[in-house]
């Protein structure tokens, strides 16, 4: 069933975000079918921009930047049509009035009361202004129909994160904010929850009693491009770990659901962040790692320091690796370390939620044999590879009892066709379906920055003095390596072997 007739203004309209992602992510959902009978996606910028200048800025970002370009050129026109761009300053209240005229003038052609959505692709200090300013329009007020979606970073840290919610929530109630986390939205993500409860094989299995430990790697091969003036604010830990990667362990340490409510999977999501054991400020350094990268090699391109990059400040101590050990506090997870790492520059693109199991109890083959013994283990390739693979133990065919590890594999690519939405279709079209499941709640937001404030607090203490402390196109410092080889483990890497 399609969505019932929306209106969209995105806010910084003319900017990066909208070229990139959210444009893409709308045709492509017209193209397949998805976006309601009656829509309307108005940018709005200060830039100057007629409609039809507006629609090729859009149309040649499809073409740069979807994956797939150029596959339904012929619908452009039909998408296009309903695309318009509307010149204000969002910092003017009397500009606001502007689309409450653009509402007004839909709902009479269409003779409906359509869903207003409004999409905050703006910096994050731009935020509470418009945020206040649309709260003053009479009718955003305790509308079922009237959204917010806020991009992140959601705040700095934990008290500018309060704030946030504590403003927004004083205006809109909090069913009509959509903090997005783009990770959610990625079919591979999604999955985690059916493999974990559409299945009766997995769970009773997925606890302290068989795993042994947990690992998520995050790992981009790209450096921080043109983001340096915001990365600079940032650094890994509060770019990838407080959101993305807390999320990913949220879905593979929570309970059961007991419906697909959207409250329901926050709830039980919320308590694995606040059972996430805290990490005093004095055990900060055998609990975490930074890294800062090096100027070198990235696949044969020769690439500049961190400390070089454009917006930088060469002296800057921010980190572009974090490497963390985390512990659930809990029934199900008492004891079991969960191992997070998230880096640019590094040498695979590869994020992988990789599950270890324990050894097997007794080996009753011969020594040989148990030589090569690898205990279980469950790898989730979330991206690029798309794929699923549990290690098991299989006779090496022959005279003699010798055996090794061998995958069993699920692969999108082979199961599909390949067709998967993009992370930022699947959001959109739930912000146009009024379904929250996969947004960030105010309290996930806020447990996740808990759980990280204390590696935050700890490292602005202390600045680093090694720094920079990695090569491009590498795993990372050293450090990050003996965080879990103490533990006797390694990090598992693509290849998986
Ligand atoms: C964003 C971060 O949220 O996620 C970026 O701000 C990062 O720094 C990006 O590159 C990674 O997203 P993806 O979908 O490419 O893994």
């Amino acid at each position: 069933i399609k969505p019932p007739a929306s209106i969209l203004f995105i806010f910084g309209g003319s900017g990066d975000l909208n070229q990139r992602k959210l444009a893409p992510a709308l045709f492509n959902l017209f193209i397949d079918n998805w976006m309601p009978e009656k829509f309307a996606v108005i940018g709005l910028g200060r830039t100057e921009y007629s409609n039809d200048k507006f629609r090729n800025h859009l149309f040649d970002g499809i073409q740069e930047f979807s994956r797939r370009k150029g596959e339904s050129n012929d619908k452009w026109a039909g998408f296009s049509e309903h695309v318009s761009y509307l010149q204000m300053d969002a910092s003017d209240p009397e500009a606001y009035h502007k689309m409450s005229d653009v509402v007004k003038q839909y709902e009479e052609e269409w003779g409906v009361h359509a869903n207003v959505i409004f999409y905050l692709a703006v910096a994050p200090q731009l935020v509470p202004d418009i945020a206040t300013k649309l709260g003053a329009l009479k009718w955003c007020k305790d509308s079922q129909t009237v959204r917010i979606v806020v991009e992140k970073p959601f705040g700095h840290d934990l008290k500018s994160a309060r704030e946030l919610n504590s403003l927004l929530n004083s205006i809109f109630t909090e069913d009509q904010i959509y903090r997005i986390d783009h990770y959610l939205g990625k079919e591979t993500v999604q999955n985690i929850l059916a493999l974990r409860f559409a299945n009766a094989l997995f769970e009773p299995i997925w606890n302290r009693n068989y795993i042994d430990h947990i690992q998520i790697t995050a790992a981009e091969t790209v450096g921080v491009e043109d983001r340096g003036g915001y990365y600079e604010q940032s650094g890994a830990l509060r770019d990838m770990v407080q959101n993305h990667i807390l999320q990913l362990l949220c879905m593979i340490a929570m309970e059961a659901p007991v419906n697909f409510d959207a409250n329901e999977i926050r709830n039980k999501k919320t308590d694995v962040l606040n059972a996430i054991r805290p990490i005093s400020r004095d055990q900060v350094h055998e609990y975490a790692v930074r890294g800062q990268y090096s100027h070198g090699w990235m696949k044969g391109t020769k690439v500049q320091a961190y400390r070089q990059e454009k917006s930088v400040n060469p002296k800057s101590n921010t980190e572009t690796f974090a490497a963390a050990k985390f512990f659930i506090d809990n029934w199900r997870w008492q004891g079991v370390p969960i191992y997070v790492r998230t880096g640019k520059f590094m040498h695979q693109k590869s994020t992988i939620i990789s599950i270890e199991f324990k050894q097997a109890p007794h080996y009753a083959f011969p020594q040989e044999a148990a030589d090569s013994f690898r205990p279980n283990r469950l790898t989730i390739s979330i991206q690029p590879e798309m794929d699923i693979r549990l290690r098991f133990q299989a006779k090496r065919p022959g005279q003699s009892m010798t055996l090794n590890p061998v995958d069993m594999i699920f692969s999108y690519k082979d199961a599909y066709d390949g067709h998967e939405p993009e992370a930022y279709e699947t959001l959109l079209l739930d912000v146009m379906e009024g379904n929250p499941t996969q947004f960030m709640r105010a309290d996930q937001v806020e447990a996740g920055w808990k759980v990280v404030m204390p590696i935050i607090e700890a490292w602005e203490a202390r600045p680093p003095v090694d720094f920079p402390n990695y090569a491009p196109d590498s795993w990372g410092p050293e450090d990050a390596e003996a965080l879990i080889a103490r533990d006797g483990h390694n990090w598992v890497s693509l290849p998986i072997k």
